[in-house]
C-alpha cells in the first residue's frame, strides 16, 4: 500500500468540482504542516487518552474461541472507546485539524450513525456547529443514534433522495460544502477524494500500533490473520496499517454478502464491483444495469 500523491494502485484520487479542489488543497497544506507537530500530535494524544478513554484492550475471547475450536481468538475493543465505535479516533484528529484552520462549523455524512455521533460530541466538545446528513431509511432504522447527536446539538437532516441511504448523505453533505466553503467537513471513513483516505488512515492507525504492542505483550508473537469489517475501510485501515510489512500476518476484510453474491442484493463492492469512480475517488463500485452506482443490501445501516 504505497501511497502517490493520493493515489493508493490506481485507486483513490480526487474527482471533484473546482471550489472542492482549492479547499481539498487547504486541507491536505493543514494535515501536511501538522501531522508530525509535536503540539498537535500531543493534544491529539491527550482527547485519545483523556477525551476517548485509550487505550482499548486487546481481549481474550475465550468463550468464542472454545465454542470455534480453531484460533486463539482476541478482540480489539474499539467499541470500549467513548460513544461506542472507532470512529472518535478519526473525529478528534480532524477536528483539533479544523480548530487550526479557525473553522467553527463542521459538516459530516452518517450511516449507521456511529461517525455522526462521534461528530456531533466533537464539534460540541470544541464549540462548533454540526450538521450530519443522514439518509431518511437510515434515520428511521437508527432513530437512538438520531437522538443522540440531537442531544449534543447537531442538526440532522435526512436525506429523501435516491436509496435514502449513506450514499446519498455523502452526495448531500458534498452539496451542503459548496454552499458554505467555509465549512469543514469531518469525513468518517477511508473513503472521498484525497487527501481524505491519507487522514483517516493517519488517525485509525492508532488501533494497529496498540494492537501490535499488545499481542506481543501477551503471546510473545505476531497474529496470523488480522480480521476486520469492511464498510467504508476505516476500521480496516487503521486495523491493518501496522502490519502491513510483516509478511507473516495475513490480512483479511470481510464485506456483507447479504442475500448472497449472485443475487444483487449484497454490500460486496470490493468482491464484485468494477472500477469506477464516485464519491471523488476511483474505487471498486457496483454498477446497475443503467450504469448508475446499484443500491447496497444490508440489514443493518452503514454496515
Ligand atoms: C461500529 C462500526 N464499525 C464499523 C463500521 C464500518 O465502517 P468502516 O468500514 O469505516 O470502519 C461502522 C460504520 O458505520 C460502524 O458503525
Amino acid at each position: 500500500m504505497t501511497e502517490t500523491k493520493g493515489y493508493f494502485g490506481q485507486f483513490g484520487g480526487s474527482f471533484v468540482p473546482e471550489p472542492i479542489q482549492a479547499l481539498l488543497d487547504e486541507l491536505e497544506a493543514t494535515f501536511e504542516k501538522y501531522k508530525d507537530d509535536p503540539e498537535f500530535l500531543n493534544e491529539y494524544r491527550h482527547y485519545l487518552v483523556d477525551y476517548s478513554g485509550r487505550e482499548t484492550p486487546l481481549y481474550f475471547a475465550e468463550s468464542l474461541t472454545q465454542h470455534l475450536g480453531g484460533a486463539k481468538i482476541y478482540l480489539k475493543r474499539e467499541d470500549l472507546n467513548h460513544l461506542g465505535s472507532h470512529k472518535l479516533n478519526n473525529v478528534l484528529g480532524q477536528i483539533l485539524l479544523a480548530k487550526r484552520m479557525g473553522k467553527t462549523r463542521v459538516i459530516a455524512e452518517t450511516g449507521a450513525g456511529q461517525h455522526g455521533v462521534a461528530t456531533a460530541a466533537a464539534a460540541a466538545k470544541f464549540g462548533m456547529k454540526c450538521d450530519v446528513y443522514m439518509g431518511a431509511e437510515d434515520v428511521e432504522r437508527q432513530r437512538l443514534n438520531v437522538f443522540r447527536m440531537e442531544m449534543m446539538g447537531a442538526t440532522v437532516h435526512a436525506v429523501e433522495t435516491g436509496t435514502k441511504t449513506l450514499k446519498d448523505a455523502v452526495d448531500a453533505a458534498f452539496r451542503a460544502w459548496m454552499s458554505d466553503l467555509e465549512a469543514f467537513y469531518v469525513l468518517g471513513s477511508a473513503v472521498g477524494p484525497h487527501p481524505y483516505p491519507t487522514i483517516v488512515h493517519e488517525f485509525q492507525k492508532v488501533i494497529s500500533e496498540e494492537s501490535r504492542r499488545q499481542i506481543l505483550d501477551k503471546e510473545g508473537r505476531l497474529p496470523d490473520y488480522v480480521i476486520a469489517c469492511v464498510g467504508g475501510g476505516s476500521n480496516a485501515i487503521g486495523a491493518f496499517s501496522q502490519y502491513v510489512a510483516d509478511e507473516e500476518v495475513k490480512l483479511v476484510g470481510v464485506e456483507a454478502a447479504g442475500r448472497g453474491l449472485d443475487t444483487d442484493q449484497h454490500a460486496a463492492t470490493m468482491t464484485k464491483g468494477s472500477v469506477g469512480v464516485v464519491d471523488g475517488m476511483k474505487t471498486y463500485v457496483v454498477f446497475a444495469e443503467d450504469g448508475q452506482v446499484a443500491p447496497v443490501y444490508s440489514i443493518s445501516a452503514g454496515l
